[in-house]
């Protein structure tokens, strides 16, 4: 099955990937839905939307804080770099995801699409002005916008919110586009990203999961590889680099 689809993706021009909590967990980073998912131990609206940010901003911060320690001391594994790497064998590539924790970007990928932010950095409640994502943020001192005065929150998409307008447009677009869509470590229950692989197929690519769980995308994937990413993805590269090296 990886051998059909490596013959695949050696004649696709255009490829697009969307990544989920799934190709972080094997760094170490918990997933959200998992058996050890934060939002087992945490509730999502208590911590990850404007109005828990608003009754208390100082819980919201102490909770991001944890994360951004936490992703700090984490690595990229296997799974970034092999997605890092099969950049070179498109004519045209894009990575969407909706992980915050930066480790693509880590891993040299060249142009991510964060449909869900970015965990290290920081704007202005009111005004959405960026700010320094080296600001040090005190939960109980918590550093104001200097354009308005507005408290800083994390630059990370909170539930109820609407993602940033010209990445969503361009990961449709990009969607559309696609030979072949291959959506990894994602439950796929997440709007809009979940409808990204489906635009995809819909337009005629090869849709292909890799996830060790079934989720709405498994029975309508050309190829669902019930296997973890960190293992799959370098799998798959192996092959693709003989077959082009012959
Ligand atoms: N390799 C591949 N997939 C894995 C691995 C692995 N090693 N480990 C777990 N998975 C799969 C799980 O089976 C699950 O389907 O990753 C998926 C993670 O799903 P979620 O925890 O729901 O994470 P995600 O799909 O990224 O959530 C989407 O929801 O809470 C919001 O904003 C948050 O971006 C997040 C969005």
């Amino acid at each position: 099955m990886l051998e059909k689809l490596a013959d695949i993706i050696l004649r696709c021009k255009t490829g697009a990937v969307l990544t989920g909590a799934g190709i972080s967990a094997e760094s170490g980073v918990p997933t959200f839905r998992g058996d050890e998912g934060l939002w087992k131990k945490f509730r999502p609206e208590q911590l990850a939307s404007m109005d828990a940010f608003l009754s208390s901003p100082e819980v919201v911060w102490e909770w991001y804080n944890w994360r951004r320690e936490l992703v700090s001391k984490v690595k990229p594994n296997p799974g970034h770099f092999a997605l890092r790497e099969i950049e070179e064998l498109f004519d045209s590539f894009t990575l969407i995801t909706q992980n915050v924790d930066n480790l693509h970007q880590v891993a040299g990928s060249s142009r991510v699409l964060e449909l869900h932010g970015n965990i290290y950095r920081n704007k202005c409640v009111n005004c959405n002005t960026m700010h320094d994502p080296e600001l040090e943020i005190k939960p109980d001192d918590i550093p104001k916008c200097g354009k308005c005065g507005g408290q800083i929150r994390p630059d990370v998409v909170w539930f109820g919110e609407m993602l940033p307008a010209a990445v969503i447009d361009e990961a449709f677009e990009k969607a559309e586009k696609a030979d072949v869509f291959i959506s990894v470590g994602t439950s796929a229950l997440v709007q809009p990203a979940a409808s990204l692989p489906l635009i995809a197929k819909q337009h005629g690519a090869t849709l292909v999961e890799i996830n060790p769980e079934r989720t709405p995308l498994s029975d309508l994937a050309d190829f669902h590889f019930p296997a973890k990413s960190g293992e799959l993805l370098p799998e798959l590269m192996t092959l693709l680099k003989e077959k082009t090296t012959g």
